[in-house]
């Protein structure tokens, strides 16, 4: 088993490649504890001691604290911290984005983030030790018309994730960033613009625009996750790992 004994903080669990990152975890034999909104889907997991759900919303920092406390308390550490929860922006020309709309793209995506990794931050610094995999988007070398604030608040993930990695070094604290690319999930048909049909854009725009033909399964993601969070990674940081059939070149 890969993980025997290591912990794993895993956002947006509830998500497509949430969830599917969540059961590859506990395949290998790791704990994991689960965020997101919506936790029904991960009853299933329930039924093993390895495995602990929390339901809210991750951009109040009172239950990001109590996430981790309780985390530590119930497995003894945190090994790592996967942050994939995050939203789309459906394609809107910006001179009818409201200010809202930009503040919530870029809270959920970026400003949870940096919640998130602050409070590992405290955890893995006392050990010296740790992983952090902050999942962006390919749109952030790639955009597509229509997405300016959703591909803002990814390559601010990027940018901080660097400066992260810098940072947290010298307390043997890895840091990298994972971009998929379109994937087969909820949240890819919520990037249609409002009068598009979702399968339609699903078929025509997004998987025409991988170079290898399909759009990508939750399973790639987490596969990738896997091998960021192990030991044959240990000297990987700062990295940008692309999953996403050759979208990025
Ligand atoms: N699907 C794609 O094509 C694609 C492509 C590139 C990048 N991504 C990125 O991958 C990540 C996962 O995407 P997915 O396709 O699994 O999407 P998804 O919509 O299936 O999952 C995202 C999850 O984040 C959760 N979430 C949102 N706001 C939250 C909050 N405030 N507190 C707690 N949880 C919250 C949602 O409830 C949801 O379960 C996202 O960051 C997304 O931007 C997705």
């Amino acid at each position: 088993m890969t993980f025997e004994n290591k912990t794993f903080i895993v956002t947006g669990a509830g998500g497509g490649m949430g969830e599917e990152t969540v059961k590859l975890l506990l395949d290998n034999g790791a704990n994991v504890a689960g965020c997101d909104l919506h936790t029904d889907n991960l009853s299933k997991y329930k039924n093993t001691n390895k495995f602990i759900a929390f339901k809210g919303d991750l951009l109040d920092e009172d239950i990001v604290k109590d996430i981790f406390k309780e985390t530590a308390n119930q497995f003894g550490n945190i090994d790592g911290l996967v942050n994939i929860a995050g939203i789309a922006q459906s394609a809107t020309s910006i001179d009818e984005v409201s200010l809202d709309e930009w503040q919530r793209i870029m809270d959920i995506n970026t400003t949870m983030m940096f919640l998130t990794c602050r409070e590992a931050s405290v955890y893995m610094k006392e050990k010296k030790q740790g992983s952090i995999i902050n999942i962006g988007s390919v749109s952030a070398t790639r955009p597509r018309p229509g997405l300016q604030s959703y591909v803002a608040s990814k390559g601010a993930v990027e940018a901080f994730s660097k400066a992260l990695a810098l940072e947290l070094a010298p307390y043997q604290i890895n840091v990298n960033i994972l971009h998929p690319g379109p994937s087969d999930t909820t949240m890819l048909g919520q990037f249609s613009a409002e009068s598009a049909s979702v399968d339609q854009t699903k078929k025509e725009i997004f998987e025409k625009s991988v170079p290898l033909g399909s759009l990508l399964k939750p399973e790639n993601i987490a596969h990738s996750i896997k091998y960021l969070l192990s030991d044959e990674a240990k000297m990987v940081t700062g990295a940008v790992l692309h999953v996403d059939g050759g979208r990025n070149i």
